[in-house]
């Protein structure tokens, strides 16, 4: 028979923990490194509910994307209207700036920056999550190539900063209200000769771009001969792209030109990208976005043309770990003490309690722990000095300082000890 263990929980299907002996350090890490880039170019840092209106999200994203049709993780309320878990982050971001007015203080184009967690009921696998983490920027209300190529270079720079190198940027052009409808009626007339399925099809009515981002073999092998966007942009967006290029040539940003980049969302007009890196098999994108310059409308607010990205932390992590980079992490705890004895105990605390009000990071062995054990918690702290003391120290006014690299250990008097140790820089 087996025996049910019935205490024990694990983290749900799709979802991770995020530990400081695995990963969680290198998170913050990436986190912040994909963010510093937006931080200096003027970007403010937003932060909305995880949870929102569903219909902010069927409305904004699409009714005819996997992310509204598939993969929403919806919460009912009784008397009240649904909510979904947030798929992704564009569609709240735009809410919070009509909601809050941001487009009426005068200064165009809103410029904001967020980074948490998302979901998306997906079929879990390596690089796909249920629930993910992401860096996003969003430039709300101004048409202008420069600002396109802006966030494109920020994602650059903030991938080549923290040492990726293996990953290639793809660009494309999806047309605005001009042309993109003269391409929709050809590709609708391409698609009605091919034999689709029943869903396919039906996707194919509400928004036949959607059928060229299938990703079965057997469904892009019937599209090959389809109809390419590119040869029916008009000339506004030719121009437009044009500049965009330019200007991301001239910053030194490869780009590789894909004609089916029309990614997961529907709101996308004009420029689109994806940043993909070759490490990472089937869930090669580390980041994506483009313009949407229709959303605010689609959502009651006023025309604001606008364009963002969210860069995937999960992915970028796996990808450092694909290219073996290693993230250089301050250590966490610079100086440890270790009290030999209740009076050591009691002098010590207060001298971990001064130091760390005094800006140097200190932890302390807690508990009755045997010194030897203490100094192996020490040295896995990682501090770069440990702090000894016993009662014949005491008695003498002073603490052992122990250089934890060099081994090299020297009594420092009591009241000089947080100056001995702010002056070594720590
Ligand atoms: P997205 O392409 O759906 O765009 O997601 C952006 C990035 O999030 C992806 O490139 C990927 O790195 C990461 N990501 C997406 N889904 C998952 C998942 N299930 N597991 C792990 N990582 C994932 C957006 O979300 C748009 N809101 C981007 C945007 C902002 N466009 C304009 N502004």
């Amino acid at each position: 028979m087996t025996e049910e263990k019935l205490s024990t929980f694990t983290a749900p299907k799709g979802t991770y923990d995020l530990l400081p002996t695995v990963n969680s350090a290198a998170y913050l890490a990436i986190r912040e490194r994909l963010s510093a880039p937006l931080r200096r170019a003027g970007y403010g840092y937003v932060e909305t509910p995880v949870f929102e209106d569903v219909k902010l999200f069927s409305r904004g994203v699409g009714e005819s994307t996997d992310i509204v049709t598939k993969e929403m993780f919806t919460l009912t309320k009784r008397s009240e209207e649904d909510l979904a878990l947030r798929p992704e982050g564009t569609a709240s971001v735009v809410r919070a700036a009509l909601e809050a007015n941001l487009h009426k203080l005068g200064n165009l184009p809103v410029k904001l920056w967020y980074s948490g967690n998302f979901y998306r009921y997906e079929k879990p696998q390596k690089g796909r999550y249920r629930q993910f983490s992401q860096v996003g920027a969003e430039a709300i209300g101004a048409e202008d190539p420069a600002l396109d190529a802006e966030l494109i270079i920020l994602a650059d720079d903030a991938f080549r900063a923290l040492g990726l190198r293996d990953y290639r940027l793809l660009l494309n052009s999806l047309g605005d209200q001009q042309c993109r409808p003269v391409y929709r009626t050809a590709l609708v007339g391409f698609l009605a000769g091919l034999d689709l399925d029943e869903e396919t099809r039906r996707r194919a009515e509400i928004n036949p771009l959607r059928v060229l981002d299938d990703k079965r073999e057997a469904v892009q092998a019937q599209l090959v001969d389809a109809p390419k966007l590119r040869d029916y942009l008009c000339e506004d967006c030719k121009a437009y792209d044009e500049k965009v290029r330019e200007l991301l040539t001239a910053a030194g940003v490869a780009f590789v030109d894909d004609p089916k980049l029309v990614r997961g969302l529907d709101y996308y007009t004009r420029t689109t990208f994806e940043f993909v890196h070759g490490g990472l098999g089937a869930q090669s994108a580390i980041g994506g976005g483009g313009r949407y310059d229709g959303l605010s409308e689609m959502l009651g607010g006023p025309a604001l043309p606008s364009v963002g990205w969210g860069l995937g932390v999960d992915r970028t992590f796996l990808a450092l770990e694909a290219e073996g980079v290693v993230l250089d992490l301050p250590a966490t705890t610079e100086v440890y003490a270790v009290a030999l004895g209740e009076e050591a105990k009691n002098v010590l605390f207060a001298k971990v309690v001064e130091l760390r009000r005094a800006g140097v990071a200190t932890d302390l062995a807690f508990g009755v722990k045997s010194i030897k054990n203490a100094m192996k918690s020490a040295n896995r702290s990682g501090a770069r000095y440990a702090l000894i003391a016993g009662d014949r120290d005491l008695a003498e006014g002073v603490v052992q300082l122990k250089d934890m690299e060099s081994g090299e250990q020297t009594p420092v008097a009591l009241e000089a000890l947080v100056t001995t140790l702010k002056e070594k820089q720590l």
